[in-house]
């Protein structure tokens, strides 16, 4: 049977994914009202069964930066299948990983002469602690507070929320996490002269929270002096996300590791590289016994492969790194007045297409809500910018009253505008909150009914 037909056969898609998959997932879909059924993606678009369309202010949590169903990612995509590529060879090599490698570093530039592949972000992640351990010959790895960096286990290890990592301990020994900003805490722990890597996303993706001047430029020079690898988790960020191709770029740095994945493969095929510097990958791959030392199977896969020189073709050719930034000023720009605006909107912030706005409220309805969960007051944005606006948003982390948007880069203006117009109505409503909506944001608490 065509997919089309198998697709169309198997009638809700939840409840199949309830039945087999998922089932928590699905009820919080359906308990926000979030369970459409989507048949169709164009640029920043969704499409349901009814023929709706719906804004894209989510981009696939920031892997859409080309936009979803990009005609030219795909071409090069069904152009790989028809050329019948030798695949993966295992005892051997062919031309498309080195081309996109190639390609990366290129544009990296600074120390990253190496590219490992992988097929997800949290395997760059893991590849960044594995061998940089190694390569130091150091046990320690040091992260911050509220940082995330993937969901396996090395990677959990690194991550700085609580809500992920308190229910899988123990995890690796020898992580240790600071307070994201801090240099003290940082110099602190580098001066016992044992840890491998500081691993930091640039813009922290749990709550977009900015580095203040001088801390990236500063930690950089700390793991300088006490020989500590430096680290930026690029994963979110990359691509030109914060106006950048790599955020970093917006500092100068030089890291020595940079994990990236998400939109490098168009949104199309799983996909992640860990960039990093010839003296990390020689003091790990250093003889032919060694030479395959780390690695996974699919990776690097041929499709992800010749995604991933489209996108970057892509990036280039329609310009959409300084299209991030130019529209990223302009969101800040028409969302800034927000916080003069109205009473519960403490701070609108953001780099590029990485925005995010957060809540704070000292009347009645407010603190029940954030009595009964912290940050509730979101959802009470996120889930009408949905239901009544057809935009789709989302919570930017576990407690935190932070709505935060990654849109794909070739948004256009008027889509961006209408985002901000559906927003300011949406807060106004939500901060009146009729009794219909507290009634929601407590079931959708699991305290009501
Ligand atoms: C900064 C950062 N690092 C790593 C990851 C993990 O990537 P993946 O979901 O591809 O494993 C993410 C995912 O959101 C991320 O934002």
């Amino acid at each position: 049977m065509e997919l089309r037909e198998q697709i169309a056969n198997a009638g809700d898609p939840h409840d199949l994914w309830a039945r087999t998959i998922n089932p928590q997932f699905v009820r919080v879909l359906r308990t926000i009202g979030f369970d459409r059924t989507w048949v169709r993606a164009e640029g920043a678009h969704l499409y349901d069964d009814n023929g709706d369309r719906y804004l894209d202010m989510l981009g696939g949590f920031g892997m859409y930066n080309v936009g979803r169903n990009n005609p030219r990612i795909r071409a090069a995509l069904i152009e790989a299948l028809e050329l019948d590529t030798p695949g993966m060879l295992a005892m051997g090599v062919t031309g498309l990983p080195g081309l996109l490698a190639d390609a990366l570093l290129a544009r990296a530039g600074g120390r990253l002469e190496r590219c490992l592949f992988t097929s997800s972000g949290t395997e760059a992640v893991e590849a960044a602690l594995k061998l940089g351990r190694a390569a130091t010959k150091r046990p320690r790895v040091l992260a911050t507070d509220h940082g995330f960096h993937g969901l396996t286990l090395g990677a959990l290890s690194a991550n700085g929320n609580p809500e992920f990592t308190a229910r899988f301990q123990p995890l690796l020994p020898g992580f240790d996490h600071i307070p994201f900003g801090d240099l003290d805490a940082l110099e602190r722990e580098l001066r016992s002269e044992d840890v491998a890597l500081f691993i930091v996303e640039p813009v922290q993706g749990k709550g977009v929270n900015l580095p203040p001047a001088g801390y990236l430029e500063g930690a950089q020079a700390l793991c300088r002096t006490y020989g500590t690898l430096f680290c930026i988790d690029e994963v979110q960020t990359g691509f030109g996300r914060t106006g950048k191709l790599f955020a970093y770029e917006h500092w100068g740095l030089e890291p020595d590791l940079v994990p990236v994945a998400k939109s490098l493969s168009g949104g199309y095929v799983p996909v992640g590289a860990l960039l990093m510097s010839r003296r990390v990958h020689e003091a790990v791959f250093d003889s032919m016994s060694n030479a395959l030392s780390h690695g996974s199977t699919f990776a690097p896969n041929e499709l992800a492969m010749a995604a991933g020189l489209a996108t970057l073709r892509e990036l280039d050719d329609e310009g959409l790194v300084d299209r991030a930034a130019v529209l990223g000023r302009r969101l800040l720009e028409q969302t800034l007045p927000l916080v003069d605006e109205l009473d519960v909107v403490r701070d609108v912030r953001g780099l590029g297409l990485m925005w995010a706005i957060e809540f704070e409220g000292d009347g009645r309805m407010y603190r029940m809500l954030e009595r009964a969960q912290r940050g509730l007051f979101a959802q009470l944005v996120v889930v009408p910018l949905f239901s009544q606006h057809r935009i789709l948003t989302q919570v930017a982390g576990h407690d935190m009253a932070v709505v935060k948007v990654l849109p794909p880069l070739t948004i256009s203006e008027e889509d961006l505008d209408t985002f901000v117009v559906a927003l300011r109505t949406t807060i106004s409503r939500a901060r009146r909150m009729p009794s219909s909506l507290t009634k929601f944001a407590l079931t959708a608490a699991g305290i009501g009914r």
